[in-house]
């Protein structure tokens, strides 16, 4: 092939839809399709996705391998954040649209497309991350959404594609919609689509199920900079420098092994519905849980207080593609402040589903024995507390004596815990 009137880069996955994609492309808006494969962590057969591609009839198809990039610039800085969507989900589909996008508009600038393409649905959030990041990073580039635009049942795909002798996966199709990067695999779709039933085993494919874990604990001891993980081991003594994505692949296996980071949710998504998701994600799970360990060590009251707020809205603009815009810069600037003195070492357990943080020490410790201890040591100045307690409660106490009444028993109720049936009267 190679007689299109011009170029379009594709994100091709090797799969049905993207598949039937690049035939679809060619002959609906004659169009020669580059196919771009980008690796974020998702274990796959790259070389034969790419063999794949160009028996489809890809003009050209590219690897780009940016696991690194990913990590650093990507998932690291949205665990110095905390950033967990409705506080479960690690994002790990959000995070890698809008660096997928990226690497699209590369390829689009460098082999001259006019168009890129994505295989989304119309209904998923992921349609809106694409074309939300390509609009900012290239205005100029017209975005094509066949899946979107097609309208064919899996049935019609097939026929398709037998039609225009394009590969068919021969192992029965997964009953589930699956996307996996090294932040975690997402499952949604099948049996799942009713809230009602539980996640059957086959389901997952990174844990093994908590009842059949180990009985023993695993302990692993996690270094941070700055908020950014930089070294495992066994225990503090034998902790090794590992890479980005070297360390939260051993940390994906080794909280797998022990059940750590199954998630089953029921998730707003952005285009106004409800759905069913289920999440995988062991790393994700032990390094926020480690990570926010040692904030306690290392955050004032107020830094840990004012950055959940922080990471509340960042989780979102993640969530619904917003990543490229002045505010989420904005927020970014505040938690790389804040991450100044995150530099210290945690130490977790890994048992039976959960990871859980044991021990925890930083060079940046706001935590003082001698204030804290009730043993002979001692510091902290009891004296001063009942003048901090009289000032403390200034405020409340002219309130209560002018507005709120005695405090009889009826006046309680109406305080904490006033009944919405009254609001009539
Ligand atoms: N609900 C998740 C999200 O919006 C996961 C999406 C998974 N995508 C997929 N193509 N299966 O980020």
């Amino acid at each position: 092939m190679g007689k299109g009137t011009g170029k379009v880069v594709l994100a091709y996955s090797g799969g049905l839809d993207t598949s039937v994609a690049i035939r679809w492309i060619n002959e609906k808006y004659n169009l020669d399709v580059i196919a771009v494969t980008v690796d974020v962590g998702n274990e796959k057969d790259f070389e034969v996705v790419r063999q794949k591609a160009l028996r489809t009839g890809a003009i050209q198809a590219f690897i780009a391998d940016v696991k690194d990039q990913f990590v650093g610039e990507f998932v690291f800085p949205s665990l110095q954040a905390g950033t967990l969507y409705q506080n479960v989900y690690p994002l790990a589909t959000a995070l890698a649209r809008p660096l997928i996008s990226k690497v699209l508009v590369d390829y689009a600038r460098k082999e001259g497309a006019s168009h890129v393409a994505h295989g989304c649905t119309g209904k998923g959030n992921d349609q809106v991350r694409f074309d939300v990041s390509i609009q900012a990073l290239a205005p100029d580039l017209k975005i094509i959404a066949p899946v979107r635009e097609w309208r064919m049942t899996r049935d019609d795909e097939i026929r398709y594609a037998q039609e225009h002798k394009i590969p068919v996966p021969v192992t029965a199709a997964s009953p589930y919609s699956v996307d996996a990067n090294l932040w975690g695999r997402s499952i949604e779709a099948g049996v799942l689509e009713d809230p009602w039933n539980e996640p059957p085993e086959e389901a997952y494919a990174w844990t093994i199920n908590p009842r059949f874990a180990p009985e023993e604990p695993t302990y692993v001891t996690i270094e941070f900079e700055r908020g950014v993980p930089v070294a495992l081991g066994d225990d503090p003594e034998t902790t090794q420098r590992l890479d980005g994505v070297t360390l939260v692949s051993r940390l994906n296996e080794l909280g797998g092994a022990h059940g750590v980071g199954r998630i089953d949710h029921v998730e707003d998504r952005l285009v106004g519905i409800k759905s069913r998701e289920v999440y995988e994600a062991p790393a994700a799970i032990v390094l926020h849980a480690a990570h926010s360990a040692l904030e306690t060590l290392t955050l004032s009251r107020e830094q840990r207080r004012f950055k959940e707020i922080v990471a509340t809205e960042m989780a979102q603009l993640i969530y619904d593609g917003r990543m490229f815009s002045g505010h989420f810069r904005d927020l970014s600037y505040y938690v790389a402040s804040t991450q100044r003195s995150v530099t210290g070492t945690v130490r977790m357990r890994l048992l039976k589903g959960q990871a859980v943080a044991v021990g925890r020490r930083s060079p940046q410790s706001l935590y003082d024995f001698s204030l804290a201890t009730y043993e002979t040591g001692d510091q902290f100045d009891h004296s001063a507390a009942e003048a901090f307690i009289k000032l403390f409660s200034q405020g409340l106490r002219t309130q209560a004596r002018v507005q709120l009444g005695a405090g009889s028993s009826q006046e309680i109720r109406r305080l904490v815990a006033p009944s919405i049936d009254e609001e009539a009267h």
